[in-house]
């Protein structure tokens, strides 16, 4: 089969139409991406309340659990994850449609930046993947926390960095964070249409300004408990 007839069938497989396409499936990657952006960047803000002690972060995590009556969360969680499915299906499909188009693969031309750059997604993202199950298993339902109290999300914040193997794969995580947010944000400016001389340095800066802010802040956290300045 023909490289064309190829790209052709793997469409027909996925049946016609926006989402078939691989403009589509972008579009998808790009929308969910800005939302999971979103949360990440409001999730570092919330945990920063950890400084506040306990009384702040378990009155900020009851919060959460209480907004509209409890239904709150439940929303949030579904928006959630509908745009982490959506964002690996998107990321998945078009990885294969772009192997089936290049069946044979550069050898020359590997280096590329733009080649680089989509490596780099795909293993961060796969690490990234492994750490919201293990950070939702630790820290929500607490199925691998050494001694999860169901009452106070404070406790087990502190108590679940003071284990340095847990803490240490929470800064690899955040920094495949960076790595992917940093990509993403590149990429996603250039979906819009920013893709120019004059705004590149724009670009650069917003992308590394955001990334830097996230990953740095939410890197501190582990670190403030293994130093003993959260307690
Ligand atoms: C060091 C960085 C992070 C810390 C300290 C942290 C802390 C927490 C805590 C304490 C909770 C439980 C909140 C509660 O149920 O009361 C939580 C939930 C969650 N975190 Fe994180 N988090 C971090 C990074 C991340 C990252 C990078 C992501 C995503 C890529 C993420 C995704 C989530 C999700 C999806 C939930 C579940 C929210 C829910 O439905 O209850 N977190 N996090």
């Amino acid at each position: 089969m023909s490289v064309a007839e190829q790209s052709i069938a793997g469409a027909e497989a996925r049946g016609h139409g926006f989402l078939a396409s691989s403009v589509g499936r972008k579009v998808v990657m790009a929308a969910t991406g800005i939302i999971l952006f979103g949360f990440v960047t409001v999730h570092m803000i919330g945990n920063t309340q950890a400084y506040l002690g306990a009384e702040g972060f378990n009155a900020y995590a009851k919060f959460l659990h209480s907004m509209l009556h409890g239904a709150g969360i439940w929303i949030f969680r579904a928006v959630l994850l509908t745009a982490v499915g959506l964002h690996i299906w998107a990321a998945v499909t078009l990885t294969l449609d772009n192997q089936a188009a290049r069946p044979v693969g550069y050898r020359a031309q590997q280096s590329i930046a733009s080649t680089w750059a989509s490596r780099t997604m795909r293993w961060s993202g796969v690490i990234l993947a492994v750490f919201i199950v293990y950070h939702l298993l630790h820290l929500t339902t607490g199925t691998v926390h050494p001694n999860f109290d169901h009452t106070n999300p404070y406790a087990n914040f502190v108590s679940g960095f003071k284990v340095p193997l847990a803490a240490g794969f929470y800064i690899v995580a955040q920094l495949c964070l960076g790595l992917h947010m940093w990509h993403g944000v590149w990429s996603v400016t250039q979906s819009l249409g920013l893709a120019h001389p004059r705004y590149d340095s724009l670009r650069r800066s917003f992308a590394t300004g955001l990334t830097l802010l996230v990953v740095g802040v939410n890197i501190t956290f582990p670190i403030a408990v293994l130093t003993g300045f959260i307690h």
